[in-house]
C-alpha cells in the first residue's frame, strides 16, 4: 500500500475522533504510523485511539483540546511532538464543522465560528508545524471539501471557510516549496459521518440528504471515510512526491457535473438550491 520505506513516520491528525478524521487515523496505523489523534470528545478519541493500537500494536498519543482555543492548539500540538521524540513528518489538518444558511440566514456569529474553527486553527497549527516540517522534509494534507471547489447555495460561511483552505493550501504549498515540504487538500463530496447531523439535521433529513447523492454524484452515491483516508495516505506518502499545492476532488465526480446534466425532476437544480449541500 502507501508506504515506502520501513521507518515509523510521525503524524498528527486532527479531529481523529470522529468520521474522516477517525478512518485516516486507523489508515496510517495499518501502514505502522506513530500518531498524535487530536478531538475534544475524550471518551471518542479514546476509542479510536484503542482501535489504533490494536491495528499496529503502536499507542497514538491521544490529545484533547478545543482548537479554536488558541491555548488548546498549542498545548495539543507540543503534546504530539514531544510524545514523539520532537520529531513531526506528516500533519494532516482535517478538524472542521458544518452549518448551514445562506446570505439571508448567515450570522456574524456564525462567520466568525466557521473561519475559526475550520480556518485560523488551521493556520495556527501549520505555523507551530512548519519547522519541524522543514526539518523531516515532511509534508501537509488539508481536508477541504467540495464547497472549496464549487459554489453552493444555503451553506455561505461553510463555503468561505473552504475556499480559504484552498488557496491556503496553494500559498503554503508555494512558501514551503524550497523546503520540500509539500502540501496538498483533499475535496471530499458527501461523505457518511457525524458531521451534518452536529448542524442540526434530524435523522430523517440526513437520510434524506445522503438519497440525494444519487442525483448530485455522478456515480451515484455518498462516499465513505475510508474513501477519503485513501486519498489522504496517497498524498503523505512518497507515491506523491511530485504533488504539492493541488486540491484533489474525492467526490464521486460531483465537481465534473454541470447542474444541467441533472433533471429537476429527479432531485437535480432545484433540490440543489433548496436545501444544504456539501
Ligand atoms: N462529511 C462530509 O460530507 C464532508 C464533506 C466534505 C468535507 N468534509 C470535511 O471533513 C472534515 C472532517 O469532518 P467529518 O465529516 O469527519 O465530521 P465529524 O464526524 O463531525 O468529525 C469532525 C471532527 O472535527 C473535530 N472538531 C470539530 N471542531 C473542533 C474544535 N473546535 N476543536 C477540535 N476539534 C474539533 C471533532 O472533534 P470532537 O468530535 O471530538 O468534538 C471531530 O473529530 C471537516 O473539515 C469537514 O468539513 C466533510
Amino acid at each position: 500500500m502507501f508506504i515506502s520505506n520501513t521507518k515509523i513516520l510521525i503524524k498528527i491528525v486532527t479531529g481523529a475522533s470522529s468520521g474522516i478524521g477517525a478512518s485516516t487515523a486507523l489508515l496510517f496505523s495499518k501502514l505502522g504510523a506513530g500518531l498524535a489523534l487530536t478531538g475534544r470528545n475524550a471518551a471518542n478519541l479514546e476509542n479510536i485511539g484503542k482501535k489504533c493500537q490494536e491495528a499496529s500494536g503502536i499507542k497514538p498519543v491521544l490529545l484533547t483540546g478545543d482548537l479554536t482555543n488558541d491555548e488548546d492548539t498549542k498545548k495539543v500540538f507540543q503534546g504530539a511532538v514531544d510524545g514523539h521524540g520532537g520529531k513531526l513528518d506528516i500533519l494532516v489538518n482535517n478538524a472542521g464543522i458544518i452549518a448551514l444558511g445562506g446570505i439571508q440566514k448567515a450570522t456574524l456569529e456564525q462567520y466568525d465560528r466557521l473561519m475559526n474553527t475550520n480556518v485560523r486553527s488551521m493556520v495556527h497549527m501549520t505555523q507551530l508545524a512548519v519547522p519541524y516540517l522543514i526539518e523531516t522534509k515532511g509534508n501537509i494534507v488539508n481536508v477541504s471539501s467540495i464547497n472549496g471547489l464549487r459554489a453552493f447555495a444555503g451553506v455561505l460561511t461553510y463555503s468561505i471557510s473552504k475556499h480559504a483552505i484552498d488557496a491556503f493550501t496553494r500559498c503554503v504549498a508555494l512558501d514551503l516549496a524550497d523546503k520540500q515540504v509539500r502540501v496538498n487538500c483533499v475535496n471530499p463530496g458527501v461523505t457518511h459521518t457525524e458531521l451534518h447531523k452536529r448542524a442540526g439535521l434530524n435523522e430523517q433529513e440526513y437520510e434524506a440528504y445522503l438519497k440525494r447523492a444519487r442525483f448530485t454524484h455522478a456515480l451515484g452515491r455518498y462516499g465513505e471515510p475510508h474513501e477519503v483516508a485513501d486519498c489522504i495516505a496517497f498524498l503523505v506518502s512518497d507515491q506523491a512526491s511530485f504533488i504539492t499545492g493541488a486540491c484533489i476532488p474525492v467526490d464521486g465526480g460531483r465537481h465534473a457535473l454541470c447542474p444541467s446534466s441533472l433533471s429537476r425532476e429527479e432531485g437535480g437544480v432545484s433540490a440543489m438550491s433548496q436545501s444544504v449541500d456539501v
